[in-house]
């Protein structure tokens, strides 16, 4: 865990982080060993800190705590409302110095407003950003942005509040700096040529000839064992599970959701019918109240008597139903306040079958082969690069259809953001050329 000997990159980081107080974005490509520098940190720091993600399965990868979880916010948009603190989340957040967020580029506007919000109430410093915890940010924003709200009133509120979802337009960046730093050198990857390929991906700067050596590698047929498939939507994944599941033996328990309420079908936050089996690989979709498991555990299953039993990490777990709560927003443009009521309530396993996740669910990991399966498009930015970084090998990429040029995706918000980023830090380095040889920096673009 705190094993790998950081790189003099990642140690600058380190230090400056250790020896400062300033909220820090660091970013880079995938696998520049942002997450690692992180467990390190974690490990390594003579500060008090909190770690967390805005996923299970993210804070899984550096062991810190979802960020709902951490400040028991509620799901949704959060906005102006209450933020309801007991004493015990009062005291926690009283007691950190340093608060840790890895995969930053999953977490929205109004999240990150929230974190500050919740923060100068618990320590009742209301005019301080972020009550005067320093924040440190790990992310990659050329890959996954925060999922947009399927709701049109949330969207309202955000077209009307925010300039674009991501973190980095979040209201508290307008009363603090946001100092960015990048790291340059890749680990995940050993082939120039792959590292290289992976960079165009990201950039959204694709050649025919580079999309063609990577479709050259990837179109073969896959492993039969092994192999987890990375893909775009649920349906697919859906559709991969169904198929290893037919091909293990023993009997089967089908579960059936019990829905009260309005749900839109497309919005089930489980199977409406979930099939297993003993033996079948499955993902935890819930934090489990008593932490035996999160969002993203993967474990297999046991056996099955009215309950599942699910073994992870050699401890076998009995998993009962539960129960997810819509929410329904009611945003009233001229007061600009945003009301919130339970509307429907879905009953099930906490459970989906995992030999196939989507390309969301594997954000941080690192897998030596995978099938990449982008079905008929990618349809989010920043998609594809987060599948095919994923991989540490060309030689371990399998493709189940060429890419196009639609796959390949950027968003204009992050191009703006990255834009200015680099033409502060110009600034910045040709003024302290300027005042360090007395006046011989030029600003270079
Ligand atoms: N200093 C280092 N020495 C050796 N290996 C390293 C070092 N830093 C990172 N790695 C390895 O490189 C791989 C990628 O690292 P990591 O997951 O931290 O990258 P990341 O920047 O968080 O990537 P992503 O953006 O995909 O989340 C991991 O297998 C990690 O162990
Ligand atoms: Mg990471």
């Amino acid at each position: 865990m705190s094993t790998v000997t950081l790189s003099p990159e990642q140690q600058r980081v380190f230090d400056r982080i250790e020896q400062s107080r300033e909220h820090v974005f660091v970013t880079g490509r995938a696998g520049t060993g942002k997450s690692t520098l992180l467990n390190h940190l974690s490990w390594n720091t003579e500060k008090q800190i909190v770690v967390c993600a805005p996923t299970g399965v993210a804070a899984l990868n550096v062991a810190g705590q979802t960020i709902h979880s951490l400040f028991r916010l509620p799901t949704g948009v959060i906005a102006d409302h209450t933020i309801d603190q007991n004493a015990e989340v009062k005291k926690l957040l009283n007691a950190i110095d340093t608060l840790v967020i890895d995969e930053v580029s999953m977490v929205n506007a109004d999240l990150m407003d929230a974190i500050d919000r919740s923060l100068r109430q618990a320590r009742s410093r209301r005019h301080d950003p972020f009550g005067g915890v320093q924040v440190i940010m790990f992310g990659d924003p050329y890959q996954l942005p925060p999922v947009p709200p399927n709701d049109p009133e949330e969207r309202a509120y955000y077209e009307d509040t925010y300039r674009s979802q991501w973190f980095f337009d979040a209201k508290v960046w307008q009363e603090t700096e946001l100092n960015i730093v990048e790291l340059t050198e890749i680990h995940r990857q050993r082939d120039d040529r792959f590292k290289g390929l992976l960079n165009g991906v990201r950039h959204g700067v694709v050649t025919a000839e580079m999309a063609g050596e990577l479709n050259a590698a990837g179109a073969r047929s896959a492993p039969d064992e092994n192999i987890i498939t990375l893909a775009t939507t649920n349906a697919i994944v859906n559709r991969i599970n169904a198929t290893e599941l037919a091909k293990l033996g023993g009997k089967s328990l089908k579960a059936v959701a019990e829905v009260n309420g309005e749900f839109r079908k497309g919005a089930y936050p489980a199977d409406e019918e979930l099939e297993l089996k003993p033996g079948a690989q499955v993902m935890f979709l819930r934090n489990d109240p008593d932490q035996r498991w999160v969002n993203g555990t993967l474990g297999t299953v046991d056996h099955i008597d009215g309950n599942v039993w699910v073994e992870v990490d050699g401890e076998l777990h009995e998993v009962e139903p539960t129960s997810w709560e819509r929410h329904r927003y009611t945003y009233a443009a001229d007061t600009k306040t945003l009301t919130k009521d339970v509307v429907a309530e879905f009953i099930q396993f906490p459970l989906r079958l995992a030999w196939a996740v989507t390309i969301h669910k594997s954000q941080g990991k690192t897998y030596e082969r995978a099938i990449i399966d982008l079905g008929t498009r990618a349809f989010s930015p920043g998609q594809t690069y987060v599948a095919l970084s994923r991989i540490t090998s060309i030689e371990g990429l399998y493709l189940t259809r060429p890419l196009r040029p639609s796959d390949v995706r950027v968003d204009d918000n992050v191009r703006r953001f990255m834009a200015t980023v680099r033409q502060e830090q110009a600034a910045r380095a040709a003024a302290a050329s300027a005042a360090s040889d007395d006046g011989g920096g030029d600003s270079s673009d």
